[in-house]
């Protein structure tokens, strides 16, 4: 299997791709920095440099085009303002998607977020733009053609990954490691029978790959 990965360079990106090379998977991905580039390299990794803002389609087509799958973990993460949430978190998934389209690349996972989360907070008018930006991404995805699951995870930590998740269609928006969400990509893009999805996930009690398997065959058409 090859999987390229958009947002590599991130905290649940670096924790996919690690765990991906250690299964033999080949990994590529995006990153906009070139000493990122050699990071990876020497971890076995080939990223490939631009930055999903100014990238047209027909470009990403071209870096993901010969892979089996994609993932979208990137963000904005606070920086840039409106402009750069949308560009990123908004308009970042259909790009990838309509670059998966062209490549025949069918299977995407993005990384989303929970639609409550944090709400209790009364969070500021950046978060509620950034909540609406990551909707919007997933109602383009959904729409597509392509083989999508949309990973919903819930407020995310540093802390080391537990491998047990509560993962569903509806679940209750707590907190989970970037470790557990990393696992928990790998294991949809291990189990293709999981496709066409929303999985919500947080922290749990159930292994990893038992949670993801329960959903097999569970989405749409
Ligand atoms: N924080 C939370 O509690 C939370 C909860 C649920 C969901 N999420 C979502 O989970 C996902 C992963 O989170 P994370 O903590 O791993 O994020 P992160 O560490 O901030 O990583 C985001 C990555 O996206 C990359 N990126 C940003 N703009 C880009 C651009 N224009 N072109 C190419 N790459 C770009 C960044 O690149 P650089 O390395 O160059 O900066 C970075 O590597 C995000 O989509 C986030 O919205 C977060």
């Amino acid at each position: 299997m090859k999987v390229f990965v958009v947002g590599i360079a991130g905290g649940v990106g670096r924790r996919v791709a690690a765990r991906l090379v250690a299964q033999g998977v080949q990994v590529g991905g995006l990153v906009r920095r070139s000493a990122q580039v050699e990071d990876l390299a020497a971890e076995g990794i080939a990223a490939t440099l631009g930055d999903l803002v100014t990238l047209t389609s027909e470009e990403l087509a071209a870096f993901i085009r010969g892979y089996d799958a994609a993932v979208f973990t990137a963000g904005a993460g606070g920086e840039g303002g409106p402009e750069a949430i949308d560009q990123i978190d908004g308009a970042g998934p259909g790009k990838l998607s309509k670059a998966a389209e062209i490549a025949g690349v069918s299977r995407i996972v993005l990384v989303s977020v929970f639609p409550e989360a944090w709400r209790e907070r009364r969070m500021d008018e950046a978060f509620e733009h950034y909540m609406v930006a990551k909707k919007q991404a997933e109602v383009e995805l959904v729409l597509t053609d392509l083989d999508w699951v949309i990973v919903r995870p819930s407020a995310l930590s540093n802390a080391p990954g537990t491998g047990l998740v509560d993962l569903g269609l509806a679940k209750v928006h707590e907190e989970i490691t970037r470790d557990d969400v990393a696992e928990t990509v790998v294991e949809v893009l291990r189990q293709p029978d999981v496709n066409r999805i929303i999985l919500e996930v947080t922290d749990g009690a159930t292994p990893i790959a038992a949670a993801v398997s329960t959903m097999a065959g569970a989405g749409r058409a």
